[in-house]
């Protein structure tokens, strides 16, 4: 995805640009404050928190708040922010993310492939879950959204969500290249397509779990350029990988291997886990 580009957010450095920049930008930065003080939970901390440093532009102004100065923060009006600041706030702290690699059709038949990683389960009974392609830097629908949308919205309805893992992590991330609408990723990438069962999209031959999906709605949160769009979806099929998963239904979590999705383009792996056992038993372990 191509963002606008963000000059006001770059520290003014040397090698960031010329000194005018630098000083246009810290002087922008220093006319909007947020810096908020909150408590850390640390009562034996006493002394000021150090300085916050510059503040960032679309900010609410200096406040503090909390009884004892602890720590600094910052807030925000998402309003006065610029999209690339939002959306560096959303994929910067909603971490990790799993990700969803979307495979579909077109009514012409044309093959698509994308990776998503605002994507989430929603419920059991029916078994549903949505994933979230935002409209290109023009306002219009990704590929994915295309194709995803019912029939007499111009798309065919249906979707496979092949989860991503890390023995292909790099084409995953080579999924996301902007083909022109038509053009498959399955071939740009090199992953293998699989039949599907209930749906005419193909799956990911080498992801160990997918979900064919019917969509059941696609809700809009804005049609300009980076609006958001949920499409949600019914689970019609799931396939998972034989050695995965045990006669209780239960998913191998040691041999899965997903991998997570940080802000910018850092990922993480799941393959350092815990247990805790939900409610009050949770603080037993303490
Ligand atoms: C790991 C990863 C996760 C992504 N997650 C999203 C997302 O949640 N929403 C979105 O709109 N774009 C996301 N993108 C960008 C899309 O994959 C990219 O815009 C892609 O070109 C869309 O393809 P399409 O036009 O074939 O649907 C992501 C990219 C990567 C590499």
């Amino acid at each position: 995805m191509i963002w606008p580009t963000d000059r006001f957010h770059r520290p003014p450095s040397p090698s960031s640009g010329s000194a005018t920049e630098a000083l246009a930008n810290s002087a922008h930065r220093l006319s909007s404050a947020a810096h908020v003080m909150v408590s850390s939970g640390s009562k034996s901390q006493s002394s000021p928190a150090a300085d916050p440093g510059s503040p960032l532009p679309g900010s609410l102004g200096p406040r503090r708040s909390g009884a004892s100065p602890l720590r600094w923060a910052m807030e925000f009006n998402p309003e006065m922010l610029q999209v690339q600041d939002r959306y560096k706030l959303l994929i910067g702290s909603i971490t990790p993310r799993p990700i969803a690699l979307v495979s579909t059709v077109s009514p012409e038949g044309q093959i698509n492939l994308a990776p998503f990683s605002f994507f989430t389960g929603v419920g059991s009974d029916p078994m549903t879950v949505l994933f979230c392609p935002a409209n290109n830097e023009h306002g219009q629908d990704k590929d994915t959204l295309r194709n995803c949308r019912k029939p007499p919205a111009g798309g065919t309805g249906e979707f496979v969500i092949n989860l991503a893992c890390e023995g292909y992590i790099r084409k995953v991330a080579a999924a996301a290249e902007p083909l022109a609408y038509g053009e498959n990723e399955f071939d740009f990438v090199g992953l293998n397509m699989a039949p599907s069962t209930a749906v005419e999209p193909p799956r990911v031959a080498e992801s160990p779990v997918c979900f064919e999906c019917r969509t059941i709605k696609v809700l809009s949160t804005g049609d300009k350029a980076f609006g958001g769009n949920i499409v949600l979806g019914k689970v019609l099929h799931v396939f998972v990988q034989d050695d995965l998963i045990d006669d209780k239904r239960r998913i191998d979590q040691e041999k899965l291997g997903t991998i997570g999705r940080m802000g910018g383009y850092r990922y993480c792996r799941t393959s350092d886990q815990f247990e805790i056992t939900p409610g009050k038993a949770a603080l037993e372990g303490e």
